[in-house]
């Protein structure tokens, strides 16, 4: 390892201060231009949409290089892996990957390979990238995005291998560029980091600090986002309902943002993730206004037992949770509510379970996003017995699953034969004959209809219902039958 190089920490990454963090202006440095002339790059995501928005702000900072777009791995001059280092078995896929992609370097010697995101945040995971995958060329984390060009340049310059890795806080970057995947959809990061310190989850040491965005750097992205016509925003933070708690001066609430931004010429606006023990009356308040807030919530429960809810430090019992979501039901008629749950963790009896699975029926969940536990090194349940056995784990999964699918299918039914808005994304994935598109609720719904429909936001009546998703036709072209 050169003396350019820094590993992460993670007794760092665990400090919290009072103090407010840097806020960087960037602005691209016309020496970089020229990086990636006649050269092309890939970029791969995993994890959440904070990877996803941060790959957007990466390409676009490719694009600035002069690189262009690759039309595979295999032919790219630079292939950069945005990792997410949330659970084991996503971990060991990346490594595979990174494996893999030795063969090309043997193709290319010219290949540049980067590795980047919240996996390089974990000591372990600079260990062994420094032992096993010297093919690797650059290694940075979550912190220092902005300074890519930068370190690629010295890659290409030195040919060794570079580790940047800063275990902070962390500061927040406005005016990096982005190139974002989706014409019509964009991510708008309010807030960075997470103070929750759940006791299975690493977040919070890989992407430091809970730190918001002044509102009114947010609020000037999205009126260019909406200057650039897109037609939906989804504000990201891994706990939106803590945004502006940390702010200086007068108290600044996410209702409050969320009451603003709702007054700009934007069709669509939605959040994730919101934390339950945070969910304010304002908040409900305003989003109870409806318009351009979609009835849509994304609320994590984790867990039905009260027992596990404490060990995993989530600070709600399952009757908060139970209620919040009664008083959401009120004041958003028809809200759909969908949510993430962990089985397997430690200590976890068939009664928690048992908990899991009479909450995931009472709270009537259109949706969900399952987990088996997964232990993280660092992070306070690493140090809990993993005592429920991985056959019970799958099980618990498999049950799961079936009554959250029963769940989607309840879910969608809802809408048979209604007409329901639709934001036409595009050609759906499954038949080219269809178009596809999302409603309010965010279900996805396939029909026929002219191309030029791509980008608008249209009627269309449901025809029929499937577990994951719906099939409709034309609201418009059908009088007869309405
Ligand atoms: N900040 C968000 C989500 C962060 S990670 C929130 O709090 O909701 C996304 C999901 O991954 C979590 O909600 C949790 O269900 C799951 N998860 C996090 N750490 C995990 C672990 N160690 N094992 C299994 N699932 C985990
Ligand atoms: Fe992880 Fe909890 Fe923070 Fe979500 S709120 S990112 S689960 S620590
Ligand atoms: Fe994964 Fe990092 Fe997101 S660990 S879930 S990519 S914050």
């Amino acid at each position: 390892m050169t003396d350019n190089n820094h590993k992460p920490m993670i007794n760092s990454a665990r400090k919290r201060t009072a103090s407010r963090p840097d806020t960087i202006r960037f602005e691209f440095d016309d020496r970089f231009r020229f990086i990636g002339t006649n050269r092309t790059y890939a970029i791969e995501t995993h994890g959440c949409q904070a990877n996803e928005a941060d790959s957007e702000h990466l390409a676009a900072l490719c694009e600035a290089m002069g690189f262009s777009p690759a039309l595979s791995l295999a032919q790219a001059d630079l292939i950069l892996i945005n990792t997410c280092a949330v659970r084991e078995n996503a971990e060991q896929k990346v490594f595979g990957e990174i494996g893999r992609l030795k063969q090309y370097k043997e193709k290319n010697p010219d290949l540049i390979i980067a590795v980047s995101g919240c996996m390089p945040q974990e000591e372990v995971v600079v260990d062994k990238i420094l032992k096993k995958y010297r093919h690797v060329n650059l290694v940075f984390g979550t912190h220092n995005l902005h300074l890519f060009p930068e370190y690629l340049e010295k890659v290409i310059h030195d040919k060794g291998q570079l580790i940047d890795v800063l275990s902070m806080e962390g500061c927040i970057v406005e005016d990096l560029p982005a190139l974002r995947k989706n014409r019509f959809k964009a991510w708008v990061n309010i807030m960075y980091g997470c103070d929750e310190f759940c006791t299975y989850c690493i977040v919070p040491y890989t992407r430091g600090k809970e730190r918001s965005r002044d509102k009114a750097d947010i609020i000037k992205e999205v009126r260019s986002l909406i200057d650039e016509g897109y037609q939906e925003i989804t504000l990201l933070g891994q706990n939106v309902n803590s945004y502006g708690l940390d702010l200086p001066g007068e108290t600044q609430s996410f209702a409050d943002l969320l009451a603003d931004l709702s007054q700009l010429p934007i069709p669509r606006i939605r959040f994730t993730t919101s934390h339950p023990k945070d969910f304010s009356n304002e908040l409900i308040t305003v989003l109870s206004q409806g318009g351009n807030l979609m009835p849509h919530i994304h609320l994590p429960v984790q867990s039905g037992s009260d027992r596990i809810l404490k060990a995993m430090n989530r600070k709600y019992t399952r009757d908060h949770y139970l209620n919040l979501i009664r008083s959401l039901r009120i004041a958003i008629p028809g809200v759909s509510i969908t949510t993430d749950i962990i089985v397997g963790f430690p200590s976890e009896t068939d009664v928690d379970f048992a908990d899991t699975l009479s909450l995931v029926q009472e709270a009537r969940f259109e949706g969900a996003y399952t987990f088996i536990y997964s232990p993280r090194s660092g992070t306070p349940a690493a140090a809990y017995r993993d005592d429920v056995p991985v056959s019970q784990k799958k099980i618990r999964l498999q049950l799961l699953n079936q009554h959250i699918n029963e769940g989607y299918l309840a879910g969608n039914q809802r809408f048979a034969g209604k007409i329901v808005p639709v934001l036409v994304e595009g050609v759906s994935k499954t038949d080219l004959t269809r178009l596809s598109g999302y409603t309010p609720h965010n279900k996805i719904v396939n029909f026929k209809g002219p191309m030029d429909l791509i980008g608008k936001i249209i009627p269309v009546r449901i025809t029929q219902v499937r577990t994951w998703s719906l099939t409709g036709e034309l609201a418009n072209l059908n009088p007869k039958t309405r």
